[in-house]
């Protein structure tokens, strides 16, 4: 069975939608995959609560507890890897991660970052994408490498943004979409992870 690891920091609806998928598309006998662990590095991360509920491990490694970068990282490595993954999702996962971590699961860890990269990497991408009057925006999956929001696209959806757009609404309307995109590209990487 091969394991997928799921990494939060806030809602996880993101992280709902895949377990979902998980369950009513049967991926446990149709792929050979489940869902094994939610993992957090907030103890207040909505998320928890949900993934506890829907019967998944569920684990806390709390960045603050950590004099830096490098320490957090090897902390989450060791939680991350008690589960044998084989893939890693980053699902609304706010942490800047180390070389070293991104290069232990290199080509096995995934992001969803909400605009059509390469446009707008980084932070509140929704207002940016209205400030610069574009007229379509989106959500991307893509693999994770050193650099932040960078790697190769693995899937993309895209919504108009529309003359009456705040960032909130653009942000549910992609939010919707990344809902459908994650869960499916999740699904078609783990065959061939
Ligand atoms: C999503 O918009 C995701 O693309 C971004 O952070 C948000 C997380 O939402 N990286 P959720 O926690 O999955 O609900």
């Amino acid at each position: 069975m091969k394991n997928i690891v799921i990494l939060i920091s806030g809602t996880g609806s993101n992280m709902a939608a895949i377990v979902r998928a998980a369950q009513q598309q049967d991926w446990a006998r149709r792929l050979d995959a489940r869902v094994a662990a939610v993992i957090s590095n907030r103890p207040d991360a909505k998320g928890l609560a949900w993934a506890r509920e829907a019967g998944i491990a569920t684990a806390v490694v709390d960045h603050k507890a950590y004099a830096g970068r490098e320490p957090f990282d090897a902390a989450l490595m060791a939680e991350i890897d008690r589960h044998t993954p084989a893939l890693v999702v980053l699902a609304g996962f706010m942490r800047i991660l180390t070389p070293g971590f991104v290069a232990h699961y290199a080509g096995r860890i995934v992001n969803i970052h909400p605009s059509l990269l390469p446009a707008f990497p980084g932070l509140h991408t929704h207002q940016r994408a209205i400030d610069m009057g574009c007229r379509v925006a989106g959500v991307t999956v893509h693999q994770v490498t050193a650099e932040l929001d960078h790697g190769a696209i693995l899937a993309q959806a895209v919504v108009p943004v529309l003359p009456d757009d705040t960032a909130d609404t653009l942000a549910a309307r992609v939010l919707t979409q990344e809902h459908l995109i994650y869960p499916r590209a999740v699904a078609e990487l783990i065959l061939r992870v």
